[in-house]
C-alpha cells in the first residue's frame, strides 16, 4: 500500500470556482485491479450561475472578475474545514493541484496564479491537471462525500463519454493511463445545444435540467409528434454534431410557434440522445468494453442515464455515472485526475488542450 497523499485541488476553467481538499491512497490489489480510496476533507464550489443567468451562457469577463473575488473566500472556507483538524486528526498539504486547461484562458489564469503563490507560501509542490482528465476519473469518487470507497468494478476496456457545456467526447480508455478519443464534436457540444434550445424556449440558464424536465412531463401518447433530425447517427466516423440540429429547432419554432415547449423538449432531447446512445453502444460493441462510463454535466440527464443503462445490460458491461454532484464542475475530480492522470506543468494555460 502506498503512502497517502493529501491534495489542495482548484478549479476555475468556466463558471464555477472550486477547490477541494482530499486524501488520497492507492491500493494495489493482485495484478488485475488497482483500487482507491478518495476522502473527502473538504469541497466547496462557488457557483456564479446567477451572475450569468441574465446573458443566458457564461460571459468570460464577468467569470474572471468573479473568481479574483471568490478565490480567496473559497480557500478560506476549504480552512475552515481543516483547521482546527477534523477528528483530532492532523492533515499536512502534500501538493496543489490547479486546472491548467481546457476551459477559458483568462479564468483559467486566475486559478493558476492563485495556486502558484499559495504553493509558494506553503512550500508545496503544484501540479497542472486536465479538466477532462478531471471529468472521466470522477467515475472512480465516491457515491458518498466523506466515506471512503473504492470502486474497483471498473473493468477495462471501458468506453467513456463525457458530455458537458464545453465538450461531448467519446473515449475508449485501455487502462488508467492509456486512452484514444474516439470521436468528439465538431461543432457544438451537446450541452450547449440544451442550453441554446433552452434560450429560445426563454427558460432559465443552465438549460439542461429545465429541458429535460418539460420532456419528462410529456405523456407517452403524446410523445413523437416532432422528429428533429439526429445529426450524424449512420455517420461511420464517432464523431458528433449538434449544431444543425440545434438550427431545426429554431426553424421549427419559427414556423410553429404555438407548439408547446414541452413537445419541443422532448423531441429534442430525444434527437441528442438517441445520437449518443447509438454512437456509444456501437463504440462498446466493436472494442469489447467491459465497462460503459458517463460523465460531465449532461451525465445527470436521466434519459441519457437510463438508455445506457440498458444498452449496457444488453452487452453484460458494467454502467457507471458519478454523484449528481461530480458531474458538474467540481475540485474533488480535479485531485483525482492530479494522482490518477497525467501531470502538467503549470508555466502557462492552456484553454485549448485536448484528451
Ligand atoms: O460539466 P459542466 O458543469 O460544465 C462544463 O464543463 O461545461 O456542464 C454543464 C452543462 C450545461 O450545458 C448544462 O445545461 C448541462 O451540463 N446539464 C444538463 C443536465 N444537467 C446539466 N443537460 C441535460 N440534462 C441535464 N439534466
Ligand atoms: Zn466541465
Amino acid at each position: 500500500m502506498s503512502k497517502p497523499e493529501i491534495i489542495l485541488a482548484i478549479e476555475t476553467s468556466c463558471d464555477e470556482t472550486a477547490m477541494a481538499l482530499v486524501n488520497v491512497q492507492r491500493k494495489v490489489k493482485g495484478v488485475k485491479y488497482k483500487t482507491f480510496e478518495f476522502e473527502i476533507l473538504a469541497d466547496v464550489v462557488a457557483s456564479q450561475i446567477e451572475t450569468h443567468r441574465p446573458y443566458g451562457g457564461v460571459v468570460p469577463s464577468l467569470a474572471k472578475r468573479e473568481h479574483l473575488q471568490n478565490l480567496p473566500i473559497v480557500y478560506r472556507k476549504i480552512l475552515e474545514k481543516f483547521d482546527p483538524p477534523v477528528g483530532g486528526r492532523k492533515f499536512e498539504i502534500d501538493r496543489i493541484a490547479v486546472t491548467i486547461g481546457p476551459g477559458l484562458e483568462p479564468c483559467l489564469w486566475t486559478g493558476l496564479n492563485f495556486a502558484k503563490n499559495l504553493a509558494k507560501k506553503l512550500k508545496i509542490p503544484l501540479i497542472g491537471v486536465s479538466h477532462l482528465e478531471g471529468h472521466m476519473f470522477s467515475n472512480w469518487l465516491p457515491s458518498i462525500p466523506k466515506i471512503r470507497n473504492s470502486k474497483s468494478a471498473i473493468a477495462f476496456a471501458a468506453i467513456a463519454l463525457l458530455v458537458s457545456g464545453g465538450h461531448t467526447i467519446l473515449a475508449l480508455m485501455q487502462s488508467l493511463t492509456k486512452w484514444k478519443v474516439l470521436g468528439e464534436t465538431r461543432d457544438d457540444a451537446v450541452g450547449e445545444a440544451f442550453d441554446k434550445v433552452a434560450k429560445m424556449l426563454k427558460l432559465p440558464y443552465p438549460g439542461g435540467p429545465e429541458v429535460e424536465e418539460l420532456a419528462q412531463s410529456v405523456k407517452r401518447e403524446e410523445q413523437g409528434k416532432i422528429n428533429f433530425p439526429q445529426p450524424m447517427i449512420y455517420d461511420k466516423s464517432y464523431d458528433f454534431s449538434f449544431s444543425g440540429l440545434k438550427t431545426s429547432v429554431l426553424y421549427y419554432l419559427r414556423d410553429n410557434p404555438n407548439t408547446p415547449k414541452e413537445d419541443i423538449c422532448y423531441s429534442f432531447q430525444k434527437a441528442a440522445v438517441d445520437v449518443l446512445v447509438h454512437k456509444t453502444m456501437k463504440a462498446a460493441k466493436e472494442f469489447k468494453a467491459k465497462s460503459i462510463m458517463l460523465c460531465g454535466g449532461v451525465a445527470s440527464n436521466k434519459t441519457l442515464q437510463k438508455k445506457l443503462r440498458a444498452g449496457s445490460r444488453e452487452l453484460k458491461a458494467g454502467f457507471f455515472v458519478p454523484n449528481k454532484k461530480f458531474n458538474t464542475d467540481n475540485a474533488v475530480m480535479i485531485a483525482a485526475a492530479a494522482h490518477l492522470g497525467k501531470k502538467y506543468s503549470t508555466k502557462k494555460a492552456l484553454p485549448n488542450l485536448s484528451l
